[in-house]
Parts: structure tokens; C-alpha cells; sequence
């Protein structure tokens, strides 16, 4: 039998694991993985972060949806995470919708607080708040993000998300 080939894009908020999560999945599935951000780095010999402070945040937002539009034609059976803000302009959610099977990991606020304190990873958006600032900029985000992240066709809540719930939630997509 043929397995079946599907394109899985995980969205939700700097810190909701999409990428640990997304190689995690994919390994389970034996599907390709690829990290929006790391292929952005990669086609623009940038990293994320200088290409944000050289050419600001509008230029990054063009990368952005230039290479998800790429990347999602690329091929069938991958999982691909996006960065926190890819759904959210130039109807980056509507082309992701129509391409492949969107999940949204919700994960609460304290949970990605805590994480993002805790965590190495050089994001222009958070870079210089202190641990209250941090928390005001997460509900901020959250306010204006859920509702394009809300128009995944998966939605998993929870601190930690299992691969298996995916998995049910996506053989429960096709019934
Ligand atoms: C961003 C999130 C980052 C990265 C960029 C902008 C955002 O990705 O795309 O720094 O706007 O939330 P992660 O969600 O992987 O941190």
C-alpha cells in the first residue's frame, strides 16, 4: 500500500515548540522537516535576526512569505514550522489553509513565558524586555495572532502537546 504523503505547517507563538515539536513529528512520520526560519537563513545567507535589524521588520515579512510560498510547493510529506508571525500577514494563513493541514499549538502563555526566559534563541522581537515586559509582549501578541492561528483546521491545547494526539487528530481529520 502507499503511504500517504501530507503537508503538515505547525503555527502558533515564539516559544510554543513548533520547531522540537515539528522534528519530532516528523521523525515519527518519517516525512522531511523543515523550519521556515532556518530556510529563510539558508536562501538569504542571513541570520533571522540581522536581517530584522538591517532591513527591518517589513523586509523580513517578504522573505517570509516569499519562501513559505516556496516551501510549500517544495514537496508532498513534510512537516514544516513556521515562525510566530508567518500567519498573520499577507494572508499567509488563507495560502497555508489551502496547501496543507495547519495545526495550532496552544500553548499557554506562563508555559511560553517561562520557556523564553529560559531559552538561548536571539528573537529581534523580544530582544533588551525584562521578564515583565516579556509576559506584557507575549499577551499582546496572543491577542492579535489567536485569531489567524485559530483558523488552523488542528487545534491542540495544552502544556505539553504528545505526538500521538497529533497523530489521532489527524487520522480524526480524514474520517
Ligand atoms: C517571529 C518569530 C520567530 C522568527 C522571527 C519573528 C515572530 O520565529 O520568525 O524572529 O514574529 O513571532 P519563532 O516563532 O520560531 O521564534
Amino acid at each position: 500500500m502507499n503511504r500517504p504523503t501530507l503537508k503538515i505547517v505547525l503555527v502558533g507563538l515564539p516559544g510554543s515548540g513548533k520547531s522540537t515539536f515539528g522534528k519530532k513529528l516528523a521523525m515519527e512520520l518519517n516525512f522531511a522537516f523543515i523550519d521556515l526560519d532556518e530556510y529563510v537563513e539558508a536562501k538569504e545567507g542571513k541570520s533571522i535576526p540581522s536581517i530584522f535589524y538591517e532591513h527591518g521588520e517589513g523586509a523580513f515579512r517578504n522573505l517570509e512569505t516569499k519562501y513559505l510560498n516556496e516551501t510549500l510547493d517544495l514537496i508532498e510529506g513534510f512537516v514544516l514550522s513556521t515562525g510566530g508571525g508567518t500567519p498573520c500577514f499577507n494572508d499567509n494563513m488563507e495560502l497555508i489553509n489551502t496547501k496543507s493541514i495547519s495545526v495550532f499549538l496552544d500553548i499557554p502563555i506562563e508555559t511560553i513565558h517561562k520557556r523564553l526566559l529560559h531559552s538561548e534563541g536571539d528573537r529581534p522581537l523580544f530582544n533588551g524586555l525584562d521578564s515583565t515586559e516579556l509576559k506584557t509582549k507575549l499577551e499582546d501578541l496572543a491577542q492579535i495572532r489567536t485569531p489567524y492561528y485559530n483558523q488552523a483546521k488542528i487545534k491542540l491545547s495544552g502544556e505539553e502537546i504528545s505526538t500521538e494526539l497529533v497523530l489521532s487528530e489527524l487520522l480524526g481529520f480524514f474520517k
